[in-house]
């Protein structure tokens, strides 16, 4: 059989960040780097998947997955979860090519999940939707990898569109698909400092957030406003009001979107930034600095720290037509690198 290649893009937030694991409302797109995974199936129950991008070759026994901490868990956790839903997977090689640069907080995971899902969903004819993809890299990658991810990236991968933002409500997954205006252009360039959500902050920052839920008797902070954190002891009551207004953030983005308002939206990047930076505490001062930037540029209406943060890239909202020279402008700081606009080669 002739090998089967599947992709999936990597994705942007635009705003809604940290709001996912709190039930509550993200609205990312999708970047045009994507990572490739071509699949041929073998006859046994091995598997070994090479990464061109990282020049290495690992491999396990299917049923046997188990974590080791280097990259091959991304493909056991999608095996893993796969077998578990009860989908009949057989051994196969695998080769993975990613453009999706790793530690920027565009998803670099969740692109290898969903490619990989949907390349064995081709390979094995697997009965899989897009919205189950994403719920099993989820899955994988928080059972396998150990990573306590919420359902934003592979949501994001699997059922992302380029030129459309995508509005998720996480508590039901009630998805809908939003136009960005073409009177404005993304921008996202990456500060260099690499994170690993598998680690510390992330999983602090989550636990902080039950742990206010419980204080608050609720059952995720979707369900609170401004006015009941007031019993909160700090840091939780600054962490659920990132929680809180970036929920509201999100729908007055919404909102602005759909009326064509872009000031509107750029002061909600700016206002997310600044919440991302002072009440959750996940931002880093080269990521403070690209924002800074990108806001001294005159054709910029906005910018925010993007992703789970602890370094990572930016967005930025430039008008229509400035995208590049705003790019140029942001990339002069020290180990600063464009991803959108993408460069043509
Ligand atoms: C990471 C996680 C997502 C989400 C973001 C923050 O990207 O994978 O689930 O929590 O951080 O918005």
């Amino acid at each position: 059989m002739d090998d089967v290649v599947a992709s999936a893009p990597g994705r942007v937030n635009l705003i809604g960040e940290h709001t996912d694991y709190n039930d509550g409302f993200v609205l990312p797109t999708v970047i045009p780097q994507r990572t490739f995974v071509a699949i041929a199936r073998r006859d046994d129950t091995r598997v070994r998947a090479r990464s061109e991008t990282l020049g290495a070759e690992d491999g396990y026994e299917l049923g046997r997955e188990a974590r080791t901490g280097r990259w091959i868990d991304y493909v056991q956790g999608v095996t893993r979860a796969l077998v578990r839903r009860g989908h009949v997977v057989r051994g196969f090689d695998a080769v993975i090519t990613s453009e999706v640069p790793v530690g920027s907080g565009l998803s670099s995971s969740a692109a290898l999940e969903v490619a990989t899902m949907r390349a064995l969903r081709d390979a094995f004819g697997l009965a899989l939707d897009d919205l189950e993809i994403a719920r099993l890299a989820q899955r994988g990658e928080n059972e396998l990898v150990g990573a306590p991810v919420g359902i934003l990236d592979p949501l994001a991968c699997s059922l992302g569109e380029d030129g459309v933002a995508l509005f998720v409500d996480t508590r039901t997954l009630a998805c809908e698909r939003i136009a960005i205006p073409d009177t404005i252009e993304l921008v996202v360039v990456d500060s260099g400092v690499a994170h690993d959500h598998a680690q510390g902050g992330y999983r602090e920052r989550r636990a902080q957030c039950e742990e206010a839920a419980r204080a608050l008797g609720v059952r995720a902070l979707r369900d609170v406003g401004e006015d009941d954190l007031a019993s909160l002891r700090a840091p939780l009551d600054r962490r659920a009001r990132h929680v809180v207004t970036e929920n509201a953030r999100v729908l007055r983005a919404v909102d602005a979107l759909r009326r064509g308002d872009v000031h509107a939206l750029g002061a909600l990047f700016d206002a997310s930034h600044a919440s991302m930076r002072d009440d959750y505490e996940v931002s880093v001062p080269e990521v403070d600095r690209l924002v800074a930037r990108a806001k001294a540029h005159p054709a910029v209406l906005g910018a925010r720290l993007t992703g789970g943060g602890f370094g990572g890239a930016i967005v930025a909202l430039a008008r229509a037509g400035h995208a590049h020279d705003v790019a140029r402008a942001i990339a002069v700081e020290p180990g600063a690198r464009v991803l959108v606009p993408k460069a043509q080669n």
